[in-house]
């Protein structure tokens, strides 16, 4: 181990020493390790999950199931009905699956990263992390929380997934021979409690001196996050309708994108194919352009189509209102719709010079 790689971990530990968090399925820094089964239990139930929410569950069943003979006796229902609310029910069932092969095999959990491999829903890192933690072994333990600390200590400018191995070759560099456990959970306290996404606390980190991101000035754009990749496109359309100067405008339901705002009828822009949804009057309709809007997670485009019949009879007064047109600034219509409306003011305009 190079130097600067073991005064990292020398200051890691020595953090966790005083700042470890108490977590019921850990044991003190130095203490022996917990119950291969705890440990075990515990790395499962927090993969996708935070630590808060885990905690009670934890709780939980290592007072009903306290071994993984009692476990993998369990009832699969009761399991599942215990986990409930955990989310991601495929780790329910690898779990119970896990404890009857090892309850089969004597109810001793295999102590090599390797071995425990090969058990249902263990993964690179939980296979890891039970190493390292349950077993001391030296084991290189990379979550999401560690990831950042890496990206963050060597400033690893590659992007996301690319940049991984580079951060996990790193992480093995500065990986200890002894007190494995610690380090990988002291890591992951680092990164949860001070190398935090947003906003670290670079003046409280024990890493600080040695950290490349620290040094640049922005640890925040650590790790670097993938290019984003292209939003889908929704079709959709809306619907123009006026009758003495007034526009029929409807207020959208409260769930949902735009939730609870005043609007111009459409067609739910579920459409994919040409946006070919049912309007909310028979017909006639001519087209009056598009209007394109970028939401979060997709792109619209929306066709806007004028009325130009004159059966506005079958408009329900509890599906939407009459809006007089010189004061549609104060309908408060998001964005998408204030667009789609002037693209319809200006489509009118150019008919009736
Ligand atoms: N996240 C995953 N494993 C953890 C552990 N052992 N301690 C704290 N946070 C964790």
């Amino acid at each position: 181990m190079d130097a600067r790689s073991q005064d990292i971990a020398g200051a890691l530990l020595a953090w966790y020493d005083r700042h470890a968090r108490t977590l019921p399925w850990r044991a003190a820094p130095g203490e022996p390790a917990p119950a291969p089964y705890r440990v075990w239990l515990s790395e499962v139930m927090l993969q996708q999950t935070t630590v808060a929410a885990v905690t009670g569950y934890f709780t939980a069943f290592t007072q009903r199931w306290p071994t993984v003979a009692d476990l993998a006796a369990a009832d699969d229902g009761e399991v599942m009905a215990a986990w409930a609310g955990l989310g991601y029910y495929a780790r329910a069932r690898n779990l119970l699956a896990c404890a009857r092969i090892v309850a089969r095999q004597g109810g001793t959990f295999p102590d090599s990263e390797e071995e425990l491999r090969r058990l249902p829903g263990l993964g690179a890192y939980t296979a890891a992390a039970v190493a390292a933690i349950a077993f001391g072994r030296r084991a290189v333990v990379v979550d999401a929380n560690v990831e950042r600390v890496v990206a963050r200590l060597f400033a690893i400018a590659e992007p996301l997934p690319a940049g991984r191995p580079a951060i996990r070759a790193a992480a093995d560099r500065i990986t200890p021979d002894r007190h494995a456990g610690d380090f990988a959970q002291a890591m992951m306290d680092l990164g949860a409690t001070i190398c935090t996404a947003r906003n670290p606390r670079c003046l409280l980190c024990p890493l600080s001196q040695d950290c490349a991101a620290c040094a640049s000035g922005e640890p925040d754009r650590f790790p670097v996050k993938p290019a984003r990749t292209a939003k889908p496109t929704r079709r959709g359309r809306a619907f123009w309708i006026v009758q003495g100067g007034r526009v029929w405008l409807v207020r959208r339901p409260g769930k949902g994108m735009l939730g609870g705002m005043r609007a111009l009828p459409d067609d739910g822009w579920q459409a994919r194919g040409d946006g070919s949804g049912e309007p909310p009057l028979a017909g006639p309709w001519r087209p009056a352009g598009i209007v394109q809007h970028a939401f979060t997670h997709f792109s619209l485009t929306l066709h806007l189509a004028l009325y130009s019949g004159s059966d506005w009879a079958s408009l329900l007064p509890e599906d939407g209102e009459w809006w007089p047109l010189g004061r549609l600034e104060e309908a408060g219509l998001p964005t998408l719709f204030a667009k789609a409306a002037r693209l319809a003011l200006a489509a009118e305009g150019e008919r009736k010079p």
